[in-house]
């Protein structure tokens, strides 16, 4: 089974959210369970810094396409490269009109979306679309499978290289955050290269304009999305912003498969990043990893404290607006707030102010680092993820892994992956973490409550920690169900099943695909 994983972020080399970790994690799990995976790229700076190039694939077509006019693109070529540590071949398609720009691969330095953003995730879906047509003879994909807005066009074209009677392969597309979408205005329809008549409410116009996301939802042959709870929420109006009644005709292509951890790079056993390692039987190591958190956030050093953390995007989506609403009452309890992160204006300046109204029991660190995020999920009590809505989430499970109890809201993923210390969960010992249902101050601080609650009962809250690192969200699971996708669509493909296919083999891991 040949698989082409298209996307616009790979850790370690570019990264912005989950969606890199995502790619790093999946890629290689489907390659352990025999499919032929190769990845494909912009090649922006921080991708062609690192890249051996290994040949010339091809100019992209330009011209005409089997329906009209293909894409009005830039030059632009495909080659075939390799990454350091990435057991796989790379396509990249070289546009360094379009992706020779450093930085965020979305955003200008302003911090607004670059306003050539329709060409250049246009040129990345074309790529997917031509490979798929043999652009490079040597290796024609079975499936295309394409994440978030940024390779929604692929699909489409996909579909009008098929309904123009051309061999094509199979398309799935996964939703990580449907509130992106790729919206552009609708002048810009005619440069995309697509049939005249996919523009409609059919195909991928949205209220006048052009979606890249309603143009995957629309033609891919398989959607999914990154977990069960998520793939059911995005079908009600409150979750579906806006194309909740397209994914409900979709239904039944329509799938959530939970992410995985890479437990390579995030386990306190082995963590290279962390003071001291620790394990499920050497819980009482995690302390050094405090004491650093404490030291780097500029906290009292009190072994005492309960400290939470946060590792995390500031945008709407976390929900941390409420966080500045129960500060007082967190420091109140004795507790410690030490916050990492970037985004929204407003947030940043709300945490800064907070790191000055309560000195030493607030510290916060504005911006992006691998490090810190690694100091904060060994070194924080509770990591918290109070999310307006969560597709996923992979926080929560770094957390779980290091014994980080997760404070989340019972919303998408986060639902799916923590249970709740309520006394019955305690008594079965199924809690991993705090849950709270409404989206405020008074949900958060009840779940706040709980969590002093329990750490005044060391026991039981040890008991949580082992339980919650005892639970495995690996890739291989997810593989596991994204192959079996695969198949359904192309069952003559080849692909060996791997020695880990066909059996858990886990009595913790959990079957999370509906
Ligand atoms: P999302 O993709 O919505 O941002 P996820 O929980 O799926 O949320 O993934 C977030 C990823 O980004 C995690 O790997 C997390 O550690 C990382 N991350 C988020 N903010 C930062 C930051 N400021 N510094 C370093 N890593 C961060
Ligand atoms: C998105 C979602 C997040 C998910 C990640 C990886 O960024 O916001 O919930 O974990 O993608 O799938």
């Amino acid at each position: 089974m040949k698989v082409l994983y298209v996307c616009a972020e790979l850790y370690p080399f570019l990264k912005t959210g989950g969606l890199a970790d995502v790619s790093a994690g999946l890629a290689p799990a489907l390659k352990d369970l025999g499919c032929e995976v190769r990845l494909l790229l912009p090649a922006f700076p921080a991708i062609t810094n690192v890249a051996h190039t290994l040949r010339p694939v091809a100019p992209l077509p330009k011209g005409a396409s089997p329906w009209g006019p293909s894409p009005a693109l830039p030059p632009a070529d495909v080659v075939l490269a390799t990454l350091p540590d990435l057991d796989m071949a790379v396509y990249l398609v070289r546009a360094p009109a379009l992706y020779a720009r450093p930085g965020n691969p979305y955003l200008g330095p302003d911090g607004k979306d670059w306003s050539d953003n329709a060409q250049r995730f246009c040129a990345l879906g074309w790529t997917a679309a031509t490979l798929g047509q043999g652009l490079d003879p040597d290796w024609v994909p079975d499936v295309i499978h394409g994440h978030d807005w940024h390779v929604g066009l692929a699909p489409a074209y996909v579909r009008a290289f098929a309904e123009a009677g051309c061999d094509t392969p199979a398309t799935v597309f996964t939703i990580h955050n449907l509130a992106y979408q790729g919206l552009f205005p609708s002048p810009l329809f005619p440069t995309l290269g697509l049939p005249a008549n996919f523009f409609s409410i059919t195909g991928l116009e949205y209220f006048g304009q052009v979606s890249f996301m309603k143009a995957a939802l629309q033609y891919a042959d398989r959607i999914t999305t990154v977990s069960p709870g998520y793939a059911r929420e995005i079908l009600t109006a409150t979750h579906g912003f806006g194309l909740d009644g397209l994914l409900r005709e979709r239904a039944p292509a329509l799938s959530g498969i939970l992410n995985g951890v890479d437990y390579q790079v995030w386990s306190p056993a082995t963590d290279p990043l962390l003071p001291r390692t620790y394990d499920v039987n050497t819980l009482s190591d995690k302390a050094a990893a405090k004491h650093t958190l404490q030291t780097r956030f500029g906290l009292e050093p009190r072994a005492d404290a309960l400290v939470f953390g946060v590792v995390s995007r500031l945008t709407e989506q976390k929900g941390l607006h409420l966080l500045p609403q129960v500060m007082a009452e967190l420091v109140r309890h004795g507790g410690q707030l030490a916050v990492l992160g970037q985004g929204d204006a407003v947030l940043e300046q709300a945490f800064a102010d907070a790191a000055i109204h309560y000195p030493q029991q607030v510290g916060v660190c504005i911006g992006y680092d691998e490090t810190s995020a690694h100091t904060v999920l060994a070194g924080a009590d509770v990591i918290l993820v109070p999310s307006a809505f969560e597709p996923c989430g992979l926080t929560q499970l770094y957390g779980l892994r290091y014994g980080t109890l997760p404070l989340v809201r019972r919303v998408g993923g986060l639902a799916d992956t923590v249970v709740d210390c309520a006394l019955e969960n305690l008594d079965a010992q199924t809690a991993t973490g705090f849950v709270f249902e409404e989206l405020s101050a008074k949900g958060l601080l009840s779940a706040l409550q709980r969590a002093f609650a329990l750490a005044r009962r060391p026991h039981e809250w040890r008991a949580v920690q082992q339980h919650g690192m005892s639970l495995r969200f690996d890739w291989q699971t997810a593989a596991r169900h994204y192959l079996a996708l695969y198949r359904s669509l192309r069952p003559h493909a080849n692909s060996f099943t791997g020695p880990h296919s066909g059996s858990s083999g886990d009595a913790h891991q959990p079957d999370f695909s509906v």
